[in-house]
């Protein structure tokens, strides 16, 4: 795990997209994991802004994304679906057949359609850079604790802190959806590279857990130890309660003299 530290959530943004437009000048067909939620948002719009003022040509990328809720329709405009584009796809040109997220009204059995979602992704050659968010408890995708390390794109049922989490963004007399349909752990660690975001102080604790705890099922992003290329760019609150953080410093410094290409 390299782990990157940035003063703020403007300069992580910035950041991480230079690390996402990199990988798609280096292979413009690359495959592409998107994270929801609000730490991808500054990303997302560094990403656009490269689009539109510097041509950065999304027309041959690939993606597929984390996670949606379950039941709620494609258009409703917390669905996942609607995010993705209010966020990115309308402002990009990435081709519609290229975009995948999950179906959280699908048709026929939930496990075969599951199947088929991780079918597309291993057609596609697996996903090349997946980017993630982190929950207070954890969580990556909408793996919650206690999330089998090698699980599959399933449906879950997702906590209570994560509905009341995600509450703010329904109306008062909305009922937040329980359920996704999510990538498993087993799944996010085949991509080749991955990218997580955190930002804030109430991410350090989960953070801390999932760079200096075990690796324990009770964590998802501890899991994250297991894979041979994760970045994890912090903003200085999300990683205040890092013990090691002078260390982490020091091999960013020593990767970039020896193995730059690892900090993209
Ligand atoms: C979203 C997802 C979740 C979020 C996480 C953090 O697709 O998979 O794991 O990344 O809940 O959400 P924010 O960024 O809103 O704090």
């Amino acid at each position: 795990m390299l782990i990157l530290m940035e003063e703020n959530y403007e300069a992580l943004s910035r950041e991480a997209a230079r690390m996402v437009a990199n990988a798609v000048r280096r292979k413009p067909d690359v495959r592409l994991g998107f994270a929801t939620g609000s730490t991808p948002l500054g990303l997302y719009r560094a990403l656009v802004r490269l689009h539109r003022e510097e041509g950065l040509d999304f027309a041959c990328v690939v993606s597929f994304n984390l996670d949606e809720y379950i039941g709620l329709p494609a258009d409703h405009p917390q669905s996942f679906h609607s995010y993705m584009r209010r966020n990115l796809f309308d402002h990009i040109n990435v081709r519609k057949e290229n975009v995948h997220i999950p179906d959280g009204n699908w048709t026929g059995k939930c496990i075969e359609y599951c199947a088929h979602y991780e079918t597309l992704i291993a057609r596609a050659s697996g996903i090349d850079l997946q980017i993630l968010g982190v929950g207070k408890e954890g969580h990556i995708g909408f793996n919650e604790p206690t999330s089998s390390l090698a699980s599959r794109t399933r449906p879950k049922t997702l906590t209570y802190q994560t509905t009341q989490d995600n509450r703010a963004d329904f109306a008062p007399n909305e009922q937040p959806p329980e359920a996704a349909i999510t990538m498993g752990i087993g799944t996010i660690l085949e991509a080749r590279r991955i990218l997580l975001l955190a930002s804030g102080a109430a991410k350090a604790k989960a953070v801390a857990l999932a760079v200096e705890g075990p690796i324990t099922a009770s964590v998802s992003a501890s899991a994250l130890q297991l894979h041979r290329d994760t970045t994890l760019l912090l903003d200085r609150e999300a990683a205040s309660e890092l013990r090691h953080r002078d260390y982490y410093q020091r091999v960013v410094e020593t990767t970039r003299k020896l193995n730059p290409e690892r900090l993209w």
